[in-house]
Formats: structure tokens, sequence, C-alpha cells
């Protein structure tokens, strides 16, 4: 597992000063990670020197920025086969995505210029969502551990990956990779409540107790990946792990799921197997509702 993610460690904030400034960031350079570049075997390209080097590559570009003093986001240049990938799953999911996404989320997507045609940039999407929500994204090379990764969420900021899934296995990736980012996550964040929810996840994690933090880790796992709204009466999905998954999205709508009224007490004790089609889902009845409910929650922290 990567090493602990360096970070300035100082519980006094306030919940209600969302503005963060660029100067107000940490260092990105004072990231460390170990082992960053292993491949689970079971990733379809474990076996396939041409795809590692390549995804080693693209994870280098997260280094570089985190190096330049600027920290400015280096464009991947995409080759004909990686925009092959994305064209071919962005397609399907589209398809899907009509009927089951949430309509806030289908309009961000746009508002983004995200299309079927091209892998979008971390930076083209970075200036559009500053504008809207003052929200940032940084290029990361890989999984990081938990605290680390959700800390960042304080400065509203998302670490995520730049290289594409194996074209092998269109349909699956086992880590994330730019289709779950730009396709799953960065729509979002184009949302004020829910940029303002993810910060405050963020700051729960800076003070967290272990055991808070499974909670969050729990409350992200249900929200953030795999969340459901209801939307005029109708349920549709707005998580990163539905959106970005044809399986999952379908599977989500199905007699096998469980979806249940959002209950925080209830999400941060559910355990759930990462492995594996999620049995219980949980509705949110709005993005505000989740903001609120998440700000008492955190603002609880350190006064047990
Ligand atoms: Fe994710």
């Amino acid at each position: 597992m990567p090493t602990e993610t360096v970070l300035t460690k100082e519980p006094a904030f306030s919940l209600s000063n969302y503005e963060v400034k660029n100067e107000d960031l940490p260092a990105f350079r004072d990231m460390q990670f170990a082992e960053i570049n292993e491949l689970e075997l079971d990733h379809p390209g474990a076996n396939d020197t041409e795809y590692r080097t390549r995804r080693d590559y693209i994870a280098s570009l997260s280094k570089r920025f985190r190096e330049d003093p600027e920290n400015k986001i280096i464009d991947v240049e995409y080759t004909p086969e990686e925009q092959k990938v994305w064209q071919i799953v962005a397609t399907k999911l589209e398809e899907i995505q009509a009927k089951r996404a949430s309509s806030f989320y289908l309009d961000a997507k746009e508002k983004l210029g995200i299309s079927n045609e091209r892998i979008p940039q971390l930076s083209e999407m970075n200036r559009r969502l500053g504008k809207l929500t003052n929200f940032r994204l940084a290029p990361i090379e890989g999984l990081v551990e938990t605290r680390g990764f959700l800390s960042w969420f304080s400065y509203r900021t998302m670490l995520c990956t730049q290289y594409i899934r194996h074209h092998s296995r269109p349909e699956y990736t086992p880590e994330p990779d730019i289709v779950h980012e730009a396709i799953g996550h960065i729509p979002n964040f184009t949302n004020k409540d829910f940029a303002d929810f993810s910060q405050f996840i963020g700051h729960g994690a800076r003070v967290a107790t272990d055991e808070q933090l499974e909670e969050l880790g729990r409350l992200y796992w249900f929200t953030v990946e795999f969340g459901l709204v209801e939307e005029a009466g109708e349920i549709k999905a707005f998580g990163a792990g539905l959106l970005s998954s044809f399986g999952e999205l379908e599977h989500a709508f199905t007699e096998a799921v469980e979806r249940r009224p959002f209950d925080l007490k209830e999400v941060i004790n559910q355990t759930y197997d990462y492995s594996d089609m999620q049995p219980i889902l949980y509705v949110i009845p709005s993005y505000s509702f989740l903001k609120e409910t998440t700000r008492k929650y955190i603002e609880s922290f350190g006064k047990k």
C-alpha cells in the first residue's frame, strides 16, 4: 500500500469557509507514495508490457506535475487506440445513462465538454470547474491511502488518474482510470452543494479518528461512488461507481438491489464488499440534504 500522504495537519478550520485559493493549497510535491506502479495480477493489462510502459509513462506525468513549482498539469497525448477505448465505453455508458443518470449529472457532463469522441484533459475540465464551483483536479498516478486521498477534498481538490483501462476489457477496470474519473466523478463537482459536501468529507478526514475515518469511507462509498438521488419522483444515479460501469448501473435498478432511503447513521455503519455488485444502495432526497447532513456529522468530530 502507498505510504501516508504528507499533509498539513491543522484541525482548526471553519466549515463555513468554502473559499480555497491556489495559495492555500499544501505543496503537491510533498506527497509521497510507494509501490504506485504495481499492477494487481488480475489487471487485464498486467501481462502486457506495452500497456504497462504506457501506463507508467502517463503516471510519470503526474509526478512531474507535483514536482513543478507551478503545478502545471501536463496534458496527455492519447493514442488512437486509447481514444478508441474511450469512445467504446463512453458511447455505451451514455445509452444507459440517458435513462438512469440524474438530470443534473447529464447537464453537467455537457457543461464540462465531456463528449464520446475524445478523452477530456484534466486541465480543460479544471478551467471550467474553477469558474463554476472553485473546485480543482490534480493528477495522481494511482490509488492513495484513504486519509490522504480524502483530505485533499478539504482543499476542494480531487486527485485523478489520467491513464485509461486496458483495451481487451473496455467494460472493466480494477483501478480508477480516466473513464472512472471523467465520466464517473468529475461532472458532480459542477454542483455547488456536492462540491461543498466533498469538502466537508475532506475536512472530516483530516481530523477523524481511525474509527471515524472508516465511517467516512463508508459515507463516501454509498454516496460519491454508489449514490442514488430522488428526482421528480424517480430514482436516478449520481455515484461514480455506478455512472462509469455498465454492469453496476444496470444492476442498481434491478430487483436484486435494495434501494433504501438515505440514513446517515445506517450508512456510516453499513459494511460493503468492493469486489462484488452492491446489494444495498441509498437514495438521497437532494444534494443540499446530503451537504447539510454531512456538515452536522463532521462538526461532531472532535466533540466526543
Ligand atoms: Fe472513484
